[in-house]
């Protein structure tokens, strides 16, 4: 079955739906926050938990949905439940709802390297599954999370998830999960890799002279501009890059610099280091 197809009208399969967050942490609660900043979802339909019920007034307050002590007696009251907690805590989280799971329910697994057939052998069977890979720009609504389906999952399932992580950004599928791990990595992690971009970008803006605000600005416009580039023209970004490198110009000298420090090669370990470690945590 083609996933990518099909699911993509925007007729709303979400009205009236409830949803409920199993562990509203920083990506599930970066998620309530932008579903009720975005208007998918009221709040009456949206409920969360975390294991220790120490802050549930103050994140209650701050996130503006009930928050339940028993994962089990919140989950018998959702269409959709979200899974947002450490790989570590899929297991007990999972064990806690089993019971109030039917096949009406969609799950949906936010957890780095845990996969869709690990959470379908804990629950009851024929439950439908989608594994999700969001990162925290979600807060922004420039999230990128990619969807992959479990076995139980039909197009209806796909369409409810696209129409959730659309709404706090872009949203592409994968067939073959085999490649979560590598998304992970990439995307997932990927906001990571470009804070430390921006900072060593502003921190050369900083020695060149140039007040910290502004050299942090410079260079996050410049980052936000180029990826809008690269995204709005379907452009190469090799192709890209040579438009903006007049011949004997100052960004050919910079250029050089990066190219000297092996700027190349390292992001590409970093991918490939972080994929490893994913598919590590995975077995
Ligand atoms: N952060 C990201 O950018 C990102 C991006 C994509 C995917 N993910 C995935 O999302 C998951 C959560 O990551 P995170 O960074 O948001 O972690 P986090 O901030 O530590 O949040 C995890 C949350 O899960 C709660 N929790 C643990 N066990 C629970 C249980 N049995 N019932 C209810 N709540 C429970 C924790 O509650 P307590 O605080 O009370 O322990 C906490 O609120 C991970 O699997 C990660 O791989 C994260």
């Amino acid at each position: 079955m083609n996933f990518s197809q099909n699911s993509s009208d925007s007729t709303s399969s979400l009205s009236g739906k409830k949803i409920a967050v199993i562990g509203v942490g920083k990506i599930g609660g970066t998620l309530v926050s932008s579903l009720l900043k975005n208007k998918v979802i009221p709040p009456s339909h949206l409920f969360g938990s975390t294991r220790h019920s120490i802050n549930h007034e103050k994140i209650s307050s701050q996130l503006g949905i009930k928050l339940f002590t028993h994962n089990s007696e919140m989950a018998k009251l959702a269409d959709i439940v979200i899974l947002a907690v450490k790989p570590q805590n899929m297991k007990q989280a999972l064990s806690e709802i089993k019971n109030s799971i039917t096949t009406d329910q969609m799950i949906v697994t936010l957890a780095a390297a845990t996969t869709t057939r690990f959470v379908e052998e804990i629950l009851p069977d024929k439950i439908p599954v989608i594994r999700a890979m969001p990162n925290t720009p979600c807060l922004v609504n420039e999230g990128m999370t990619v969807l992959c389906p479990g076995k139980s999952a039909s197009l209806h399932h796909l369409k409810m998830a696209k129409q959730i992580f659309s709404s706090v950004g872009r949203v592409e599928v994968l067939d073959n999960e085999d490649l979560m791990d590598a998304v992970t990595a990439l995307s997932g992690s990927g906001p990571g890799y470009i804070y430390i971009m921006i900072e060593s970008l502003a921190e050369g803006g900083v020695k060149a002279g140039l007040p910290r605000d502004l050299a942090t600005t410079l260079a996050a416009q410049s980052m936000l501009g180029a990826s809008k580039m690269v995204l709005e023209t379907g452009e190469h970004p090799a192709k890209l890059k040579d438009s903006v490198t007049t011949p004997a110009g100052v960004t050919m000298d910079g250029i050089m610099e990066l190219e000297d420090g092996g700027i190349r090669v390292t992001l590409i370990k970093a991918i490939a280091k972080a994929t490893e470690k994913a598919k590590e945590i995975s077995q």
